[in-house]
């Protein structure tokens, strides 16, 4: 059984609720189809139920029936989610008739949901931009305890199965934080190693990425890196990390003998860490599509429940994937 399969397997385990504030979405509506036909997780759809049933209808979807519909417009649960948000941004000053307000965008009454724990967790992303997914997840579910920056990693699936772990690299972070400073950047690190123990199965050997090897080159930009490396190390001693190093040291042995002898992790590293997410977001699309590999996610590290974003350009099996493996991470959390 892949990767995949098995974490679809996992989520019939234990059911959890995922919500999609997309129901409108085609893509979407076929993917919630496809978990109840297949029993991965109970969905709830955000919208107007005749349009909802009307595009069922439409795709001859024959399994929306079992899900749960919402209106976030008529929902009896409006006054009580608003009086939540109230309270939860009374330093914003936040007015009950702002919060009523916002619940009427169903991608914040889909994160308010789960802070009210009527959901588990969420995808949405195919028809809205990251920042629009995200903004309300950071308001109302935050991050984990002791985390302050939330980020996004992918799992890699590449069709070369020389490097990482039999052609599987996790790349982190590739969707959330623009410019994270060095605490930040080992703090995602820390994230990204949890993220590849839970759902990949694997032992993380982690590569702080670099345009410099062990002091190739001189700049403030790689004195991040290698503080960075530093503080994920003070973070968890466990880690299996090393840094900074270039992508061709971290992942190709011939090069890592070369540029960085003596490391644990140069052309070892099944765990990519980038400088920015400049960097990250380019790689990932670049390895997608130029080298063919499978990119799934970004799996969202570090908020205190599972919300994941995706990308425009998903497909209806992104969608399933996604759900499953928000599933997994609400399962893990408990
Ligand atoms: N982790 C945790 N909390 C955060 C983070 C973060 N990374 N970023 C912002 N926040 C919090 C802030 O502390 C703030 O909380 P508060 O309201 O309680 O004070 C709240 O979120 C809003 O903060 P802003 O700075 O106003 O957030 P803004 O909306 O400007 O930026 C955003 C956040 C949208 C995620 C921004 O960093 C961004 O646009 N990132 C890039 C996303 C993107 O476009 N990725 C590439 C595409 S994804 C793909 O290709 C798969």
């Amino acid at each position: 059984m892949n990767l995949i399969e098995q974490i679809k397997e996992n989520a019939k385990k234990d059911i959890q609720r995922i919500v999609l504030p997309e129901s409108y979405e085609e893509r979407t509506i076929k993917a919630a189809d496809i978990i109840l036909q297949e029993g991965i997780a109970k969905i709830i759809l955000l919208g107007k139920a005749g349009e909802i049933e009307e595009n069922a209808r439409r795709l001859g979807l024959k399994h929306i029936g079992k899900a749960t519909l919402i209106d976030p417009l008529k929902s009896e649960k409006r006054e009580a989610y608003a009086d939540m948000m109230v309270e939860l941004r009374k330093s914003k000053g936040l007015t009950k008739d702002e919060a009523l307000e916002l619940l009427n965008n169903p991608l914040y009454f889909a994160t308010v949901m789960i802070k009210y724990g009527d959901a588990d967790g969420e995808i949405a992303g195919a028809d809205n931009a990251t920042g629009d997914v995200l903004r309300p997840a950071f308001q109302y579910v935050k991050t984990l305890p002791g985390i302050t920056v939330v980020s996004g990693a992918f799992l890699m699936f590449l069709k070369d199965k020389e490097f990482g772990e039999n052609g599987l690299m996790v790349f982190a972070d590739c969707a959330v934080h623009p410019n994270p400073t060095d605490k930040e950047l080992a703090e995602i690190a820390v994230a990204t190693a949890k993220t590849t123990k839970a759902l990949a199965h694997i032992e993380p050997r982690i590569a702080m990425l670099s345009f410099s090897t062990k002091g190739s080159a001189v700049h403030e930009m790689v004195d991040k890196v290698v503080s960075a490396t530093r503080l994920a190390k003070e973070m968890d001693p466990s880690l299996r990390i090393d840094g900074e190093l270039q992508a061709d040291a971290a992942i190709v042995e011939s090069v890592g003998l070369k540029k960085a002898p003596g490391s644990p992790i140069a052309g070892k590293a099944n765990v990519l860490i980038f400088p920015n997410l400049e960097c990250g977001n380019i790689a990932y699309k670049l390895v997608q599509r130029l080298a063919h590999a499978e990119a799934i996610g970004p799996v969202l590290q570090g908020m205190a429940a599972p919300i994941n974003d995706l990308s425009r350009g998903c497909s209806v099996s992104d969608i399933v994937n996604m759900i499953a493996i928000a599933a997994n991470q609400a399962i893990g959390s408990k």
